[in-house]
């Protein structure tokens, strides 16, 4: 069951695709108070759990501290940060009384989750203008379909997708890349895709390439999908203001950059230097922007991935004259009152500065909205404007598409990756943790930076990063300019990266099934050991190990110079280990905990009593796979419903799409 409510006169995200009849009355679990904002208390018992919020810090139990949707660029994910890249207000409350929450508001909100008191379940933001949505049903894991079904189909991409990609920030010419795709092909690391970071363009210019480095990108493009190899351009939110350059020139002429109070356009540093926002909360803006992925379609491009959409302001020339101003007087201060701490503030504050969000406007169907009442919509609309340009570009096609910054609405145009993490151990494991919260709110084809984007990884993190990545919708190994060169082929023991890509190749069959049964039908890919075993006491309190799909259970080892880790069973299973020498040792387990040894070129998973699964034989592109030969492993007797397409089209209607497997 779900009812609607309305605060205000809450704006319009489209976040929601069904329609629904306004309840009246006020919601069945906690009080509102509409007196300062909106602010919703709800009293929870000691063992209720509370899931959801998709891209957030911390726990898959959320409980027990204080989330802020705030679309932020904070390369610093350290365990105090409150806001990440996405704004995903939807929760689950599973215990004592059972029911989901969507707040649809675009502006900041603060889930305040038994931290203030123990007991107490506070969202409150400043203005009581949104739509609430509680849905009650049978179990979290009911509840969570039912919002599934409220959002509208998953964004579904191009089977290639499934393949490895490498990238680094970095890369800048032709020969950088065809190295990058030598030194695969050559030793036979698979690879689907080359992610081509901001050195491609020219001068950082949206929807431009730098010609010394590409005298023929269209070629280019087609040389490398020869090879099976997909190249994967970024784009920018934030357009270089430059004379002569049509995107710049256009925009400003249709009046499709953001303004500020007194008409002109809001100016921001990014990478380019000083660039204009695109309004992408006007329609006619986001069409315009949009069309202009034609520009690499037209050459063969195949897939992108949209950054720096929060959006993120490196400093404005108001906050930067500011800072001037300060550093002038620090440097005429005595040295005795020379305030280090406070020049350092100052500089400190120039990104992302929350006053700056107040200082421009969106045009939305005439009207004129300031940016921070819709923040968290401004990555979300920017993707949607790729996602409706590709439906109007080839409707029938699939295109590779995800983003930095999004809300609950953009999983129908494309997924995400969560942004800069750090070579961190700690980063493997909030990426285990946060993988079933964004399938919660819809985000089913995501993944973490694998290695870690910023710091040096070091071998034995990539290889657990990788195994863990092994089952990660995206799969991508990305790190940050300066740091450790980490393709995999930098590293000593190539092999051993080989084998841990060869085994997401030789599960690809099931993988690409279940995501697309999970995505066709509102499920969730991964899911927490809660979901399937509620009545499980310790199963339900289980936040390192995880369920894939219908069949398999994955423990991941996350800790350093480990041999392997302790599994719990809430049932007994099938253990099954890819060795390194290509054999595949499957072991029953009895229910109960185990140790479980995992070697660092090993990948590991669990088959749930009375399943199988299909594997077929490895190859280095999607493309190569012959999924005609498949053989099951797990259960004798068993069944598995298999799905399967071409891949590229849309067809997914087709029940022919469906085989039953048996073992
Ligand atoms: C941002 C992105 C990162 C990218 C870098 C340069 O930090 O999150 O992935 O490499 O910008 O474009």
């Amino acid at each position: 069951m779900i009812r609607k409510y309305n605060y205000g006169t809450p704006f319009e995200t489209e976040a929601i695709v069904k329609k629904f009849e306004l309840s009246s009355g006020s919601p069945e679990f906690g009080t509102i108070d509409l007196s300062e904002g909106f602010c919703l208390e709800y009293l929870m018992d000691e063992m209720d759990i509370v899931y959801g919020l998709g891209e957030a810090n911390r726990g898959i139990n959320k409980r027990g501290y204080i989330y802020v949707s705030n679309n932020t660029d904070d390369a610093i994910h350290t365990e105090d940060k409150q806001s990440l890249y996405g704004s995903h207000n939807f929760i689950i409350l599973s215990g004592k009384e059972t029911f989901g929450m969507f707040f649809d508001y675009p502006s900041r909100i603060t889930f305040d989750i038994g931290f203030t008191h123990h007991s107490k379940l506070t969202v409150s933001c400043e203005e009581a203008n949104l739509s609430l949505y509680v849905i009650t049903g049978d179990s979290a894991y009911d509840i969570v379909k039912q919002f599934r079904s409220m959002i509208g189909r998953s964004y579904i991409p191009p089977k290639f997708a499934f393949g490895f990609g490498q990238s680094r920030w970095g890369y800048a010419t032709k020969e950088d890349f065809e190295k990058v795709a030598r030194e695969h092909r050559e030793q036979h690391i698979p690879l689907d895709m080359i992610y081509m970071d901001i050195d491609y363009m020219d001068s950082y210019k949206d929807f431009s390439v730098n010609e010394d480095n590409f005298p023929d990108f269209k070629a280019f493009i087609s040389e490398m999908k020869q090879q099976n190899i997909r190249m994967i351009p970024i784009i920018d939110a934030g357009v270089k203001i430059e004379k002569d350059y049509d995107i710049y020139e256009e925009g400003v002429e249709k009046g499709f950059f953001c303004k500020k109070e007194d008409g002109s356009e809001f100016t921001a540093a990014v990478w380019p230097g000083y660039t204009h926002m695109p309004d992408f909360l006007n329609q006619e803006a986001r069409t315009w922007f949009g069309d202009k992925y034609r520009f690499l379609t037209e050459q063969g491009v195949e897939g992108f991935w949209n950054d720096m959409n929060e959006p993120a302001l490196f400093h404005t020339p108001e906050g930067l004259k500011r800072a001037k101003e300060a550093a002038r007087e620090f440097i005429q201060e005595e040295d005795e009152k020379c305030s280090v701490w406070g020049l350092n503030s100052v500089l400190g504050g120039l990104a992302n500065n929350p006053e700056d969000y107040k200082n421009f406007y969106h045009n939305i169907d005439g009207q004129r909205v300031r940016h921070d009442k819709v923040h968290n919509l401004y990555g979300y609309n920017m993707t949607r404007a790729a996602g409706e340009a590709f439906e109007r570009i080839d409707p029938d096609k699939r295109f590779l598409m995800f983003s930095r910054s999004s809300y609950i609405g953009m999983h129908r145009y494309g997924g995400i990756w969560t942004g800069d993490n750090k070579s961190w151990w700690s980063h493997l494991l909030l990426n285990i943790k946060m993988m079933p919260s964004l399938n919660m709110c819809g985000f089913l084809y995501s993944g973490a930076d694998i290695g870690g984007f910023s710091e040096n990884a070091s071998r034995d993190l990539l290889l657990r990063w990788l195994a863990f990545g092994v089952f990660t919708p995206l799969m991508r190994n990305h790190s940050a300019a300066g740091t450790r060169e980490q393709e995999f082929y930098q590293f000593e023991g190539a092999e051993d990266f080989r084998h841990i890509i060869g085994v997401r190749y030789r599960l690809i069959p099931y993988l690409y099934s279940e995501f697309m049964k999970a995505a066709l039908q509102d499920d969730l890919y991964f899911k927490p050991m809660a979901f399937e075993y509620p009545e499980d006491k310790i199963a339900t309190q289980i936040e390192d190990q995880l369920m894939l799909g219908n069949e398999i259970m994955l423990a991941p080892v996350y800790t350093q110079n480990a041999t392997g880790r302790f599994v719990y069973l809430p049932e007994e299973m099938i253990f099954v280990t890819f060795k390194s020498d290509g054999s595949i040792e499957e072991k029953r387990m009895e229910k109960g905990s185990h140790f479980i040894p995992v070697s660092l070129n090993e990948v590991s998973l669990f088959i749930r009593k009375g399943k199988c699964i299909p594997v077929c034989q490895t190859a280095e592109s999607v493309d190569e796979l012959d999924t005609t030969k498949l053989t099951m492993l797990g259960y004798e007797n068993s069944e598995y419903l298999l799905y399967e397409d071409d891949g590229v089209h849309k067809d997914y209607e087709n029940p022919g799409n469906y085989q039953e497997m048996k073992k």
